[in-house]
């Protein structure tokens, strides 16, 4: 099974003399998003099939595919896949993780860069582009709209996750890192907080409203939020703002550290403080209770 050749590569670059050891440590828990990548392809495959969109016969872009669990998984369901990566550890485990099963193409590429456009251009045009959890990493994220939007076939989609940095969630433990309260610094401020080189772009949702527009798409959201009522999601966000609050006791944060938290966290308040006066319903779960936003958007 490839998914073993994945495993033991994954195991190796852990330090670890084997898989089996190397998932019954605790660093099955760190690499639990790499190790789950196939589910969650298969996943994806069910999710998107279920909401209309056809695989079979597809041409498929995945932008920042890493080890390649959507790639492969979209292969496997009958689409011709290109896999797109700049970190070359990742696409080396993609193609452990294909082989013997399918062979996707995989390039090692900056995906916003013009070089990018000439390598995938023959591939296309695309009826499906995946941006799964990559938008936060990338800092060009026009020029790889507008990379995707000359590529994508009319009427193509474009499926895309992106964590939500205001989500209280996130707050109180920041996504990658496991860090109270990063999630709402400017990637500027990581250093003083993560190993760099390492840092997330946590940007607002009007912000991809804007870039999915300005590049000719319609955007269609899926809704993750099962509140019950409007009073739930208000108490709910009371809540969080304590738990925000006690958890902040906790921390030890000092000199840096704890200003930059500090003055984020005084202007994070004050925000969902006016928004729980102000704002809507849908706002509010939009806003702060959704933890990744996900959906299609389609070329016009
Ligand atoms: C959190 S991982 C997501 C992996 C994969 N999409 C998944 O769902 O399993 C983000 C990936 O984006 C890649 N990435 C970041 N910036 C990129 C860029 N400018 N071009 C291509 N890939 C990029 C990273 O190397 C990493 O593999």
């Amino acid at each position: 099974m490839s998914y073993e050749h994945f495993l033991e590569g994954l195991a190796q670059r852990a330090g670890l003399p084997d898989s089996k050891t190397f998932l019954s440590t605790t660093h099955a828990e760190k690499y639990k998003f790499a190790i789950t990548n196939r589910e969650r392809g298969k996943g994806l495959v069910s999710r998107l099939s279920e909401y209309g969109i056809k695989i079979d016969g597809a041409k498929v872009l995945d932008v920042g595919c890493a080890y390649g669990g959507n790639t492969i998984e979209m292969t496997l369901a009958g689409a011709t896949a290109v896999g797109i990566d700049i970190d070359e550890k990742w696409l080396k485990l993609g193609e452990l993780n294909a082989r013997g099963e399918c062979s996707p193409t995989f390039y090692l590429c900056d995906a916003s860069t013009k070089q990018a456009r000439r390598l995938l251009q023959p591939h296309g045009p695309f009826d499906l582009v995946i941006v799964n959890d990559v938008f936060e990493h990338i800092f060009d994220t026009a020029g790889l709209l507008e990379n995707v939007s000359s590529m994508v076939a009319k009427g193509g989609k474009l499926y895309f996750q992106v964590p939500n940095g205001l989500a209280p969630r996130f707050v109180l433990s920041e996504g990658h890192k496991k860090i109270f309260g990063i999630s709402l610094l400017a990637p500027d401020y990581w250093p003083h907080f993560v190993k760099t080189p390492f840092h997330v772009y946590y940007r607002r949702w009007e912000y991809f409203h804007a870039l999915f527009k300005e590049y000719g798409f319609d955007i269609e959201l899926f809704e993750s939020i099962q509140d019950m009522d409007e009073g739930w999601t208000r108490r709910k966000l009371g809540q969080e703002i304590k738990a925000i609050t006690v958890e902040r006791e906790k921390q030890q944060y000092t000199g840096h550290q704890g200003r930059f938290i500090d003055r984020a966290l005084e202007a994070y308040f004050f925000e969902l403080r006016q928004d729980l006066k102000s704002a809507d319903w849908k706002t509010l779960k939009h806003k702060y209770r959704t933890a990744f936003w996900e959906g299609v958007i389609t070329k016009r």
